[in-house]
């Protein structure tokens, strides 16, 4: 990690940037009026969280992890951003929920958390920012207490061949990759906000299906589902439509491929 720490501070900097502009845009209204926005896959696969504790790694400005203290969980955030952090601090006061936040980027939590949880937990764009799949398995797997476990939903890697700035599904990038992360320079709107120009290069890691689940089963995991779904939380691609359930899709007749994947691990 210490090799790609100028990528780790631009990427801290590149989601301070972000904290506010997704404080005005993000979408999270039911947490204030005493609801949740977790979706039902979550809801559904995760199950039951009254009382548990659940570690939340990259929890960016919370939405997500006080979804999870609503549904009667004991809930823990972290994440490398201070200023979005002062955000999740901001609107666990606005709900009134009791939610503990901590800077720290998820290689270093060690040095500053010394518990163990029922469940550890992560979703929708946070691999793409590790340098070091091995690294973060060893943590989840050294924050779980004995019978708890890790569930993650994400994007599927093999969405992200695909041309972004096309209104068909045409090939443009790499499955595989080198170890080197792809530097993406700013002034591109923000996937939140699009009338928000970002204005800090960010750098991302793509990984493959198989680099995450054998950074997992390598590091002492094992893998209980693995779930691959047709929808995804954020327009990803042009052709992309919303449904009813407020998750968007391929259009039908293109609708063939996975675009998110869960899965369950003890
Ligand atoms: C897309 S956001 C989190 C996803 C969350 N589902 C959301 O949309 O709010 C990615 C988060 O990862 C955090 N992050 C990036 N690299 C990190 C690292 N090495 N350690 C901890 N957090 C990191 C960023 O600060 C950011 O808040």
């Amino acid at each position: 990690m210490k090799r790609f720490l100028r990528a780790e501070n631009g990427n801290r900097i590149h989601w301070d940037e972000l904290a506010e502009v997704h404080a005005e845009s993000y979408d999270y209204e039911e947490l204030i009026k005493g609801g949740h926005v977790m979706d039902r896959i979550q809801t559904g696969e995760i199950g039951e969280v009254r009382n548990r504790s659940l570690l939340h790694l990259q929890c960016h400005i919370g939405t997500d992890t006080l979804s999870w203290a609503r549904l009667g969980a004991d809930v823990t955030g972290v994440d490398i951003s201070p200023d979005s952090l002062r955000v999740a601090e901001r609107l666990a006061k606005k709900a009134g929920l009791k939610a503990r936040f901590i800077e720290s980027s998820v290689y270093d939590l060690p040095d500053k958390l010394n518990e163990s949880f029922d469940i550890v937990y992560t979703s929708i764009g946070v691999l793409c920012w590790l340098s070091d799949l091995s690294a973060w398995a060893r943590i989840i797997r050294r924050y779980l207490k004995p019978g708890g476990f890790f569930y993650m939903m994400e994007s599927h890697p093999f969405l992200w061949v695909f041309d972004d700035e096309s209104d068909g599904l045409i090939v443009r990038y790499p499955y595989f990759h080198g170890e080197d992360p792809d530097e993406w320079p700013a002034d591109y709107p923000d996937y939140s906000d699009s009338n928000y120009i970002v204005q800090s290069p960010s750098w991302e890691w793509q990984w493959t299906m198989g680099d995450v689940l054998n950074a997992l089963i390598e590091n002492g995991l094992e893998i209980n589902f693995l779930h691959e779904h047709n929808v995804i939380p954020w327009k990803a691609l042009p052709c992309m439509i919303k449904g009813d359930n407020g998750f968007w899709r391929l259009p039908d007749g293109m609708d063939k491929l996975p675009l998110m994947f869960s899965l369950r691990a003890y």
